[in-house]
């Protein structure tokens, strides 16, 4: 059982819960060369061979490549054929996550309460079985054409699921600390916010845990709305964000026009050692947002004592932020697309529970330079 139990709701009571889920199972990217993003994977962030799946597996349409880290799996597929829904799906959209699989007791009751509660089908529950045991898999749509799988494995022990062989190969650059998805977040339309906050309320029994408007978060030019929520036993945590009106296009606006549609705009992974995780991520060189030099001049006075010492935390650009239960710090990459869209946050949790409202405005304004370069402010 994972370990990554963060801010358990104390009226969560498992035997009521309709939608037990353990944990995020995997996230499945569609992207136009998997064997390439499988490289950048490994390279800049970290990840291992773990499976694939393609034409030496049987597979004709897709090539998949499965990478571990920690409890992080991520699967990168690549249609091998023209006019598949893979390549319509990354044509419109370029790279991104398509899936969003969450490990579950019983993949075909959390099928059948989610419909019963109107989820949007995807995949009716299929069994799938290989000499290592049986997986059975079934999937609901959430906004846009991002899709929850649900994946039943109790009585699977190979590798990955059933289809996928080992794959190993010669080159295999170190892990970089990164171990578990902390939470995903979503962008939605303007208006739709609530929408898809209560599609979690009412399809996966989540509640909201965290929430801030527009006045918190917005700077001169562009501003936006997010809702967190989580599922009972807090293990997924899927904020919601919409944009909200700004002098200029909203950073929510501009992933909207180039995902063209709503989609997942960053996967937030946690470290315990954020110091050494973003030191490495930099010699491999991903790319982060920095914050103007002078938010470390006066970082104390806003978070108060922290372990750290600020030189390695300004030198690196790792941000912090307290709220009453600890402080947490945090960094975002920049898009790691051609197009303005999905990126990355590493995040260490010292206590705190919440995502790091007191950095957003440092935030949006270094955002709003990236924008300004793209000529999309
Ligand atoms: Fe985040």
């Amino acid at each position: 059982m994972d370990t990554n139990t963060i801010n358990l709701p104390k009226l969560y009571d498992e035997a009521q819960d309709f939608m037990p889920l353990f944990g995020t199972d995997y996230i499945e990217f569609y992207v136009s060369n998997s064997k390439q993003a499988a490289h950048f994977y490994k390279t800049a962030f970290g990840f291992q061979d773990l499976a694939y799946s393609g034409l030496e597996t049987g597979m004709s349409d897709r090539e998949s490549y499965v990478l571990v880290q920690d409890k992080i799996r991520i699967v990168l597929t690549s249609p091998l054929k023209s006019g598949t829904d893979i390549g319509k799906h990354i044509d419109a959209h370029g790279d991104g996550v398509k899936v969003v699989a969450l490990w579950v007791p019983d993949a075909t009751k959390a099928y059948d309460e989610a419909i019963k509660r109107g989820a949007k089908h995807y995949m009716s529950p299929v069994e799938e079985k290989d000499n290592h045991g049986s997986v059975v898999r079934s999937g609901i749509y959430t906004y846009g054409e991002t899709v929850h799988i649900f994946v039943e494995r109790d009585e699977y022990k190979g590798i990955f699921l059933p289809g996928y062989k080992e794959w190993k190969t010669t080159f295999n650059p170190s892990p970089v600390g990164l171990q578990y998805v902390d939470h995903m977040v979503g962008n939605v339309e303007l208006g739709e916010m609530m929408t898809w906050c209560n599609f979690y309320k009412e399809v996966l029994g989540f509640a909201q845990i965290v929430s801030f408007d527009d006045k918190d978060i917005s700077t001169e030019y562009t501003a936006l709305m997010s809702k967190v929520m989580s599922n009972g036993n807090g293990r997924i945590k899927f904020p919601i964000n919409e944009p909200a009106d700004g002098k200029k296009k909203s950073q929510i606006e501009e992933y909207l026009d180039f995902y063209e549609g709503p989609g997942v705009q960053h996967i937030a992974v946690a470290t315990d050692d954020i110091i050494g995780t973003v030191r490495e991520l930099q010699s491999r060189g991903i790319e982060f947002l920095r914050v103007p030099d002078n938010y470390y001049d006066v970082l104390l006075d806003r978070v108060g004592e922290i372990d750290e010492d600020i030189a390695p935390l300004r030198e690196l650009g790792i941000l912090v932020d307290r709220d009453d239960e600890g402080y947490l710090l945090q960094i975002f990459t920049k898009p790691i697309e051609p197009r303005p869209t999905l990126f990355f946050e590493i995040i260490q949790r010292k206590g705190a529970t919440s995502f790091g409202k007191g950095n957003f405005q440092a935030l949006f304004e270094a955002i709003e330079r990236e924008q300004e370069l793209r000529g999309t402010l």
